[in-house]
């Protein structure tokens, strides 16, 4: 067995990241004979996609970046308006690779037999990962490679859903929970010691779009989830990375939320999308008993961005697997945060 120096290192060595079996998989065969088959599919719905964009477009700022996509399939999900010098495809289908419009140059390597990506060093100023870190065997070794070419100060960005391909996903990735997975990405991020640490991006509960197949099934828009760090040694003068700016669920202007705010009381429209709110009636259990009053005013909009970029808001407050809605108190006229663990809590309230 190899010797442990520090107690650091037999802290991290208890972590499932290093367990013997956690990158067992169900499909054991050659990766490059599964991906052979083209799979010219959306791995996710349109707004998520949507997103992801967003989250590769805000988040990369350097002019003309330099990007690779890591296990990259026929779309980067780059957006127009970033305006690439280069993008990079480092896949296993070459159909898929060959049809992706972005892309400069691909190259067929796969990154389970060898994590040493095929690139000097510190030659990118982005490595993106989208879909695909649930299928890597040897994760810490290519998080390590994608430190190793990114320029100082460059960005890492791991984006990852809720679906995957289960025969090929492994199973650390499939016994864990959402929240878990992004732990433990954090912990590959930490494990090779090259990144700085990590920040965290998340979008649910967003309303599933009417055209997407799942629509009737009343499932909400596939989460997004994306952990990200920059290479050490960066400068530490240069512009610091923005947070995630969403096309969808945009926040209206101060202005417009405090005019909102302050006609609350004769309009009962919510001050962050202006929809009507709803008459909620105040349960009788614990949490409420502070409340004199029978009935609030809720606004149950999915597209209200209060509520939308609640989720995100909540995560980095580590209250994981939360949003809130925006609640009217008609008896002391004041808005506030209401806490909603899933869209549809909180509506048996509602009064019609
Ligand atoms: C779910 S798809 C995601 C594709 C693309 N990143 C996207 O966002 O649409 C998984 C991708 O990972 C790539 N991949 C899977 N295993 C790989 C491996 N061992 N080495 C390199 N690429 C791999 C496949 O070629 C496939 O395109």
């Amino acid at each position: 067995m190899t010797k442990l120096s520090s107690l650091a290192e037999q802290v991290s060595a208890l972590s499932p990241i290093y367990f013997h079996d956690s990158y067992e998989r169900i499909n054991e065969t050659d990766d490059a004979f599964f991906y052979k088959t083209d799979r010219f599919v959306n791995h996710l719905d349109s707004l998520a996609l949507q997103t992801v964009e967003d989250v590769i477009g805000s988040l990369i700022i350097e002019e003309k970046p330099v990007i690779l996509d890591l296990m990259a399939g026929w779309d980067s999900h780059v957006p127009s308006w970033l305006k690439p010098g280069k993008v990079i495809g480092l896949g296993l289908n070459e159909n898929e690779l060959k049809s992706n419009k972005i892309l400069d140059k691909y190259i067929l390597h796969d990154v389970n037999r060898n994590p040493s990506l095929p690139f000097p060093d510190a030659g990118f100023d982005a490595v993106i990962n989208t879909v695909s870190v649930d299928y890597m065997t040897r994760p810490v070794e290519v998080f390590k490679e994608a430190g190793r070419i990114l320029k100082p100060g460059g960005l890492f960005l791991v984006v990852f859903s809720n679906r995957m391909f289960p025969e090929k996903a492994v199973k650390l990735w499939r016994n864990s929970s959402e929240d878990e997975r992004v732990i433990i990405v954090e912990e590959f991020f930490k494990e090779t010691g090259l990144f700085e640490r990590p920040s965290l991006f998340v979008s649910k509960g967003k309303p599933r779009p009417a055209d997407d197949k799942y629509a009737s099934e009343g499932i909400p828009s596939d989460p997004v989830y994306a952990v990200y760090a920059e290479r050490m040694g960066g400068n530490p003068l240069r512009e610091k990375r923005p947070n995630v700016k969403i096309r969808f669920g945009a926040l209206p202007s101060e202005e417009v939320i405090e005019a909102r705010k302050k006609a609350v009381k004769n309009t009962l429209c919510c001050p962050y999308c202006g929809e009507k709110m709803s008459k909620w009636k105040v349960p009788d259990n614990p949490f409420c008993q502070t409340w004199d009053n029978d009935f609030m005013y809720i606004c149950f909009n999915d597209m209200c961005s209060y509520y939308i970029r609640g989720w995100d808001v909540m995560y980095r407050d580590t209250n994981q697997g939360m949003s809130y809605r925006c609640m009217f108190n008609p008896v002391n006229g004041c808005c506030s945060p209401m806490p909603v663990p899933t869209p549809f809590a909180l509506r048996e309230g509602i009064i019609p």
